[in-house]
């Protein structure tokens, strides 16, 4: 019962001290508010606290106002006082807004007669610069009043009792040069859409007003906007409400306030940004982002999956046609040809493609896709990449070598660790399937003496009549290449040198093909235009005999052609040596002048052998061959051939199966030689 009483009684003495609290306003107090979900403030107008917690003093309504006070007057005469709040204006327009916010300390919580517009719903029509109004507002103003004096439509503005403010600014805050521009101040937007911070403090003693502005994020800059030394103590009233007005007119604008400190009598607690609530979208943004949740991102997903995938395909594709490429290769622009079109034109390098293997690599048969030229790819194995430049160089140069009897080179690609070299298609494909093969129909005399003919010229060009000597290296049937006319082109010229230079420049391989490898190469393996002509030599007895320069017999003995081609000539029946498939049609002395030219040719001594030039004066019945065929030196023949048997046990690469390249080739390295010698 007593207690009862008590606790009663004790309940009153609160209440009548809480009632005495509330009518005497308070010397000090503090607060903050991050966010203002469930504060007790007192709103009106427009003002509402939004769900999330945002204090927003207005709507999109126009020509309307919002307030919201701390609910507690303070006593704020001869004190000092500080505050900072975040707030942010969302305006209907990007570049306008109306009218503005205000931080205000007024006699009234609800502002009675105020309008809104550029009154910023604190003052009314006409009591602007009446001391008993005692309001004092820091004003964010958007809008340049040109009747109250405003400087801009985007300045912070001191205002005592009167709209024309005492002091203002441009809306900006002071940057040091951290930054490391020239320290002084920056502009900013109040209705930049994005949260900005004011600091409003108030000095009782040295009566100086100070309002500082910056965006959120910003440290507190260390200089102020304003600075002004007024004496509140004199305007304001003994009781004192805090709080913020905001207005709009015509336009309309949303005016935020996410978070808020005041002291007084000390300093404002700082607000925390990380707890304050989140600003919504502006209505266009947010109509945009449904329709970015709901349309635009989906195909944009899908968009760029798709460009993913598209971009994986090209890699994998680039990938696959990637080719080694090296910048000083620009300057030989006109003979690279793309690997991918090389690819394409074969048909991704298909077997139905193949036209046969040699002893450089296997070719293809392709057509270009854009000039639909029928083309020979050559893919040559380049695998080390020493001397590749002087590689694409002699590439280059042999590309401007152009004759009827040489199969053209028209252009290269390299491609890991591979060369490919792209020649004229030969439809009629290489002399040799036609000598050797057991054709339908063979060879005529006429045919094979042009071809021979053709060949010399060709040759003949090469040492001599191009602008520098080219040394083919490799001459033999299976490398003389009949064009839709049946006439014999020579192809792989320089092909030899190339593959020296691609190769390791530590061990010289000697290329050529048992027979037709000049006898003086085991010594000097120096090849000269005269172990050309010596296996020009060779392959004249070779077409005009339809024999191989060395042919086993099932017997196992080697029947070496030069040696029975002189043996017969001693005869005196050198035409006997002739291929018998030609039939009885043949022009006897052209027969022999071959069969002659060619041991002239197979001379062992290099020097005995005559040039190009000469053998093709001699073809040409421009100069006769020289009566003394059978001269002393003749005799060293044999022993030269029979030295062969040396080269016998080296890497022998077999015909393909069809290929139509059925010669035997050799290649003969250094150490070959060393043990030969
Ligand atoms: C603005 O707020 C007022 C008062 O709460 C309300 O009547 C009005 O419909 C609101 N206008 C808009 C556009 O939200
Ligand atoms: C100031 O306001 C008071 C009360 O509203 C009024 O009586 C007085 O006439 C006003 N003074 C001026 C100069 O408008
Ligand atoms: C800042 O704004 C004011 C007023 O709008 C203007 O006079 C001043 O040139 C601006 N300063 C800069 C650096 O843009
Ligand atoms: C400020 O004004 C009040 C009242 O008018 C006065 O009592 C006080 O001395 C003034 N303070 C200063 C620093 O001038």
């Amino acid at each position: 019962m007593v207690a009862t009483l008590l606790l009663t009684s004790s309940l009153v003495v609160m209440i009548i001290s809480h009632l005495a609290s509330a009518a005497a306003a308070p010397t000090s107090g503090a607060f903050i508010y991050h966010g203002f979900s469930g504060a007790d403030l007192s709103l009106n107008g427009m003002a509402a606290v939004d769900p999330g917690g945002l204090l927003r003093l207005t709507n999109n309504t126009r020509q309307s106002m919002g307030h919201a006070f701390f609910p507690t007057p303070f006593n704020i005469v001869g004190r000092s006082f500080s505050t900072a709040f975040v707030f942010a204006i969302l305006s209907q327009y990007p570049d306008v807004s109306a009218h503005g916010l205000a931080f205000a300390l007024s006699p009234s919580k609800d502002l009675v007669g105020a309008l809104p517009s550029q009154h910023l719903g604190l003052f009314d029509a006409t009591d602007s610069g009446n001391s008993s109004d005692h309001i004092v507002a820091v004003e964010l103003d958007t809008v340049q009043n040109l009747e109250y004096n405003d400087i801009d439509d985007n300045h912070v503005g001191i205002d005592i009792n009167d709209l024309r403010s005492v002091d203002s600014a441009p809306a900006s805050y002071f940057t040091d040069t951290s930054a490391g521009a020239a320290a002084g101040f920056k502009n900013l937007s109040l209705f930049g859409r994005r949260p900005l911070q004011l600091w409003v403090e108030y000095d009782g003693e040295a009566t100086r007003l100070d309002v500082t502005l910056s965006p959120v994020g910003v440290a507190k800059p260390p200089v102020p906007l304003l600075s002004s030394t007024i004496n509140l103590s004199s305007f304001l009233a003994d009781e004192t409400y805090v709080g913020f007005s905001a207005a709009t007119g015509a336009v309309t604008a949303l005016h935020y306030v996410l978070g808020w400190s005041f002291s007084l009598g000390g300093r404002a607690e700082e607000i925390d940004v990380s707890k304050l609530p989140s600003l919504p979208l502006a209505e266009g943004a947010a109509m945009k982002q449904r329709h970015l949740l709901h349309v635009a991102l989906p195909t944009a997903l899908l968009i760029l999956i798709l460009v993913v995938i598209v971009l994986v395909l090209m890699t994998a594709r680039k990938m696959k046609y990637a080719e080694e490429r090296e910048h000083w290769e620009l300057e030989y622009g006109p003979h690279r040809i793309s690997y991918k079109d090389l690819y394409r034109a074969t048909n991704g390098f298909a077997d139905e493609n193949l036209l046969g293997a040699g002893g450089f690599g296997r070719v293809y048969r392709g057509v270009l896709t854009e000039s639909k030229l029928e083309v020979a790819v050559k893919r040559v194995s380049n695998e080390s990449r020493q001397g590749v430049k002087e590689f694409v160089a002699e590439i280059e140069s042999i590309g401007r070598v152009r004759h009827r009897n040489l199969v053209q080179l028209l252009g290269y690609s390299r491609w890991r660790g591979e060369l490919l070299l792209v020649y004229d298609y030969m439809p009629n494909g290489s002399l040799d399937k036609y000598l050797h093969d057991r054709p339908e129909v063979p060879l005529g005399w006429s045919q094979r003496f042009r071809i021979i003919k053709g060949i010399a010229a060709g040759l003949l060009y090469l040492h001599e009549e191009w602008e520098q000597v080219v040394l083919h290296r490799d001459i033999k049937a299976s490398n003389v290449l009949l064009d839709r006319e049946f006439s014999g082109r020579l192809g792989d010229f320089g092909l030899a040198r190339l593959y020296d230079r691609g190769s390791n420049a530590q061990i010289t391989h000697v290329v050529g093909t048992l027979g037709y490898l000049a006898p003086e190469l085991s010594r000097t393996r120096i090849a000269t235009t005269s172990s050309d002509v010596y296996a020009f030599g060779a392959f004249l007895l070779e077409v005009a005999c339809g024999r191989r320069p060395v042919e086993l017999k099932t017997s196992g003995v080697e029947l070496v052609l030069v040696d029975w081609v002189l043996d017969l000539l001693k005869e005196g029946a050198v035409a006997e040596a002739r291929d018998r498939r030609m039939g009885d049609d043949v022009a006897v002395e052209e027969v022999e002048l071959v069969l002659k030219l060619g041991l002239l040719c197979s001379h062992p001594v290099p020097m005995s052998r005559p040039s190009m030039r000469q053998a093709v004066q001699f073809l040409s019945g421009d100069a006769p061959l020289p009566a003394d065929i059978l001269d002393n030196d003749m005799h060293l023949f044999g022993s030269v051939m029979r030295n062969t048997d040396a080269f016998v046990d080296s890497t022998i690469s077999r015909p393909m199966e069809g290929s139509g390249l059925s010669a035997y080739q050799f290649t003969i390295s250094e150490t070959l030689f060393s043990s030969g010698r």
